[in-house]
């Protein structure tokens, strides 16, 4: 089933502009600096720069390039375009995903925290690199269902930036960053797997 299908036309409106809102707002740094525009990361810029620039510049990419991949008519009408565009998400995870996991672990938020996001990473490079090996085998119907997971996954940077306040005004500072590094991604995996389910019941030969 399309994913135009799925969500309703202010739904997936919606999708869009966050990912492009999130995508933008987390280049701040390049116009502001690290330290006016995320003061409260900074330290892994200065103890893990490498890490820290691939994950703040690239994982942005992948959110922004993300809804266009999702985007039946362009897959189906430009398919060439899918692949590059398809190729350009892969290394933008691979490296921005590394960086991730470089700062969970180096993270002095605790560990529960640590854990959250470190188990993130791993999924978010897991899922997305067994979506593109899928692909490449030619095993289109089983790339599918794991790149929705890899872009549930992706959709985390906008679901921890809408639940953070929230959990901020009613937990505090402490609590609620512990508990928005999981909220961020388990229950966007658990609605990517309730739509993969639906998805596999819809009949033979429907486009996906
Ligand atoms: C999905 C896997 C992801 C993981 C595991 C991850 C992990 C992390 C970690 C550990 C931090 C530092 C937090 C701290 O130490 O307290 C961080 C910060 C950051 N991440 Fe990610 N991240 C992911 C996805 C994304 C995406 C898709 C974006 C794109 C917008 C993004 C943009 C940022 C930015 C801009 C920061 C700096 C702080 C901020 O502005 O919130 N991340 N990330």
């Amino acid at each position: 089933m399309p994913f135009s299908r799925i969500l309703s036309p202010l739904r997936l409106g919606a999708f869009w502009v966050f990912c492009f809102l999130i995508a933008l707002a987390s280049w701040r740094f390049l116009i502001l600096g690290v330290e006016a525009s995320m003061s409260f990361v900074a330290y892994h810029a200065a103890e893990r720069p490498l890490w820290f620039y691939a994950h703040v510049g690239l994982a942005p990419v992948a959110l922004a390039l993300m809804p266009f991949q999702f985007w039946t008519g362009l897959r189906q009408r430009r398919p060439l375009v899918h692949r590059w565009i398809g190729r350009s998400y892969g290394l933008a995870i691979l490296l921005s995903g590394l960086g991730g996991l470089m700062m969970a672990l180096g993270s002095t938020s605790g560990v529960v925290a640590a854990t959250g996001f470190g188990l993130l990473a791993i999924l978010w490079l897991g899922t997305t690199g067994r979506g593109i090996w899928l692909a490449m085998q030619g095993r289109i119907g089983e790339h599918r269902l794991w790149m929705i997971r890899s872009g549930a996954l992706t959709f985390a940077a906008v679901t921890l930036r809408l639940y953070l306040p929230v959990l901020f005004a009613t937990m505090g500072e402490e609590a609620g960053y512990t508990l928005v590094a999981w909220a961020c991604w388990v229950p966007n995996m658990v609605v990517a797997e309730w739509l993969i389910r639906r998805k596999s019941k819809s009949p033979v030969g429907q486009p996906a």
